[in-house]
């Protein structure tokens, strides 16, 4: 019993960072409906267009693909990557040895993550590159900072900036944190009076106030659509883009969880049958009673 509480208790921690993690921006919701094929096969052709020459889908085939999203052979065949056959996996087509070079990582497998990092992680990841000249490709990302993928998408999006609001708000957080770190070392200096002691406490008090304020603000920049500004603009509409990304993000989810599709269907079956079974379990009863009540 007690091997059982500590495990459970070990285990808690990460069951609490699989549900949450920490807060990304933009925080949007995609909304993936798998019933609706055309926006999967839309997202198929995105991903293999545009992802699978880094990225691969090391769990799925083609032939599964083309089967679960109704597409005819020769819509099949246009998937297909180079000289591959239908029954072939989705790999990439880039050499990973090459691609550690140019990226500083191995770009991974794609089959799973929209299960792992959350339909809406995605969805706003592929959204939120943004122009950063001091990084290698000139973009960074506010949901992955620091990222090593370029910005793949940017023939459709355009390139965006973060808007002024954005920076504004982003500039008291960091100018607050400076300041409550030379705060700090005034709090821990022996040789510092009482008094300047008491006051830099209540600074930092203050500026953790401010901060907490600003951070809530971001996210009602970002819940306004507001954190960047397209400078550069790419063969869409933002709308437009969101629902090719929402289509992106359908067709990956549905990678990391095949049967989601048929789900339904199975349910609907399942609930028939018990139907059926109810019916049948009642004749039954009455059958039964008929000949106890002769008695
Ligand atoms: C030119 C190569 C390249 C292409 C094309 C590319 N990516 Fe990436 N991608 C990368 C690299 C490199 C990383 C790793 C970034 C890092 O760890 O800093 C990455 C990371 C990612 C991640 C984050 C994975 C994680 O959980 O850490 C996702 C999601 C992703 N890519 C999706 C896509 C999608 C969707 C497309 C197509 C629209 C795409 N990528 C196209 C190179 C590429």
């Amino acid at each position: 019993m007690k091997k059982l509480i500590s495990a459970i208790l070990f285990l808690l921690p990460v069951a609490a960072f699989a549900a949450g993690g920490e807060v990304t921006y933009p925080n949007d919701k995609v909304n993936v409906n798998y019933g609706d094929k055309a926006s999967l096969q839309n997202g198929a052709k995105l991903f293999v267009n545009y992802c699978q020459g880094c990225h691969s889908m090391e769990y799925v085939r083609y032939s599964r693909v083309a089967q679960d999203l109704d597409l005819t052979e020769e819509q099949a065949q246009q998937l297909i990557l180079g000289e591959g056959k239908l029954g072939d996996t989705m790999d990439k087509s880039m050499d990973p040895d090459l691609a550690k070079k140019w990226f500083g990582v191995n770009p991974l497998d794609l089959s799973m993550v929209a299960r792992v990092r959350g339909n809406d992680w995605v969805y706003n990841y592929l959204r939120a590159f943004y122009i950063d000249k001091s990084r290698p490709f000139d973009v960074n990302n506010t949901v992955f900072p620091g990222v090593g993928m370029p910005h793949i998408l940017a023939d459709l999006q355009g390139l965006q900036m973060k808007s002024d609001d954005l920076l504004a708000v982003e500039e008291i957080i960091s100018s607050g944190k400076a300041r409550i770190d030379e705060l700090k070392a005034t709090v821990k200096d022996k040789e510092a009076s009482a008094g300047a002691v008491e006051k830099a406490q209540e600074a930092i008090a203050k500026l953790e106030n401010e901060i907490h304020e600003a951070e809530q603000e971001i996210a009602e920049i970002s819940r306004q659509g507001k954190m960047f500004t397209i400078v550069e603009e790419g063969s869409m509409t933002p709308e437009e883009y969101d629902h090719a990304v929402r289509d992106l993000v359908a067709f990956m989810a549905y990678t990391a969880n095949p049967v989601k599709l048929k789900s339904k269907e199975i349910g609907l079956w399942s609930l028939l049958f018990l139907l059926i079974l109810l019916v049948l379990a009642y004749f039954l009863k009455k059958e039964f009673w008929k000949d106890i009540k002769k008695k």
